[in-house]
């Protein structure tokens, strides 16, 4: 524990403290989830990215409870962020996937609680809504709703903080617009190619804290993701020789670019080796021509692995060009 590294913190509008590396949770699976949350404590994670709709709340839980209960961390010690479903955007079903996401972690309060995405899905059935004819079923309630539904949650105490995920510009105007509190965080696809350059600068300008998901490209996920143009950026010839050049990984590399631009970034793997490198980020420095040849891989596009393909019809889908998607993912500017 004495050689875990000291994460640099961001503060919130509350005040709270937020490690500017986390662990990413989803796709990390039942039976394994729980060992890589309990290795990530005794490596030095204080931040867990959770969420509802990742099914495995439960065992993240278990292994928090385990940790309290040997006095290797306390809850305050912990910031922990999760985030509500598409099937929970109106007002009451804010309150119920709550309560469910809090028993299942075994907690009574989250340091962050954010929309995960600005879509809702049809509510009390099943949490991925298919229809028979395989068309998911979306709902009309908006966005503005479940946030104001949010600043109640904040204001009962059950969280420190709250925020959104994947939401656009113009989707956060229109909260700021009604809004009485702040938003904390815009979570939002981060990575060597999908660069976000204007709504990135549009939340620095506004004091909303980038957290960078996928930001090694996400090469576990099970559908849509990259396209062949944009091979995992893990195994780019660039990247590598930069890793080279200061003895690090090519994951270091990754998410240290991330860092430097000032956003957190929420890795995820299940295995200890990496969690423990994926920490490794504060003893180097990129220089001005290691982040340029990294800025040069987005070859000014928005290749994304999030598409939320299935949603596309959505009037509330956050992202440009929509049919202009090619399969697997990657997004014609
Ligand atoms: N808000 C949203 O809509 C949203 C969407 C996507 C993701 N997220 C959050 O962001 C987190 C991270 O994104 P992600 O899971 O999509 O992808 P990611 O963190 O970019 O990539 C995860 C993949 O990289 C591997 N990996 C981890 N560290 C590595 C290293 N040092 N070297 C080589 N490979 C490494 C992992 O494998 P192993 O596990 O086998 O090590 C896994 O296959 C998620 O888990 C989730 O918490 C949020």
């Amino acid at each position: 524990m004495s050689s875990a590294p000291k994460i640099p913190t961001v503060q919130l509008p509350s005040g709270a403290r937020m490690p500017v590396v986390g662990l990413g949770t989803w796709k990390s699976k039942p039976g394994e989830v729980k060992q890589a949350v309990k290795d990530a404590i005794d490596v030095g994670y204080r931040h867990f990215d959770c969420a509802f709709i990742y099914q495995n709340e439960n065992e993240i839980g278990e292994a928090f409870a385990e940790k309290f209960k040997e006095g290797v961390v306390k809850r305050e010690d912990l910031f922990i962020c999760s985030k509500v479903w598409n099937t929970f955007h109106s007002k009451e079903a804010v309150k119920r996937g709550l309560a469910e996401t809090l028993k299942s972690l075994q907690l009574d309060y989250l340091d962050l609680y954010i929309i995960h995405w600005p879509m809702g899905y049809l509510e009390g059935g099943d949490i991925v809504p298919w229809d028979k004819d395989g068309k998911m079923q979306h709902s009309d309630i908006d966005y503005v709703e479940t946030w104001q539904a949010l600043e109640e949650v904040q204001k009962s105490g059950k969280a420190r903080d709250i925020g959104v995920s994947n939401f656009n510009v113009e989707q956060l105007k229109r909260i700021q617009a009604i809004s009485s509190l702040p938003i904390a965080v815009n979570q939002i696809e981060v990575h060597v190619y999908n660069q976000n350059k204007e709504l990135i600068q549009y939340c620095k300008q506004h004091n909303i804290t980038i957290v960078g998901y996928s930001p090694l490209g996400s090469f576990d996920r099970p559908d849509d993701g990259l396209t062949s143009d944009y091979p995992p950026p893990l195994e780019d010839s660039s990247v590598k020789g930069i890793a080279e050049k200061h003895k690090k990984q090519p994951g270091q590399i990754l998410l240290k670019y991330l860092l430097q631009q000032g956003y957190v970034v929420i890795p995820k793997s299940v295995r200890k080796e990496r969690l423990q490198a994926n920490l490794q980020l504060f003893d180097f420095e990129l220089d001005a021509a290691d982040q340029q040849a990294l800025t040069q891989l987005c070859k000014g596009g928005h290749a994304r692995a999030c598409t939320m393909n299935q949603d596309w019809n959505h009037k509330h889908h956050p992202f440009p060009n929509q049919g202009k998607i090619r399969a697997r993912g990657a997004v014609i500017q």
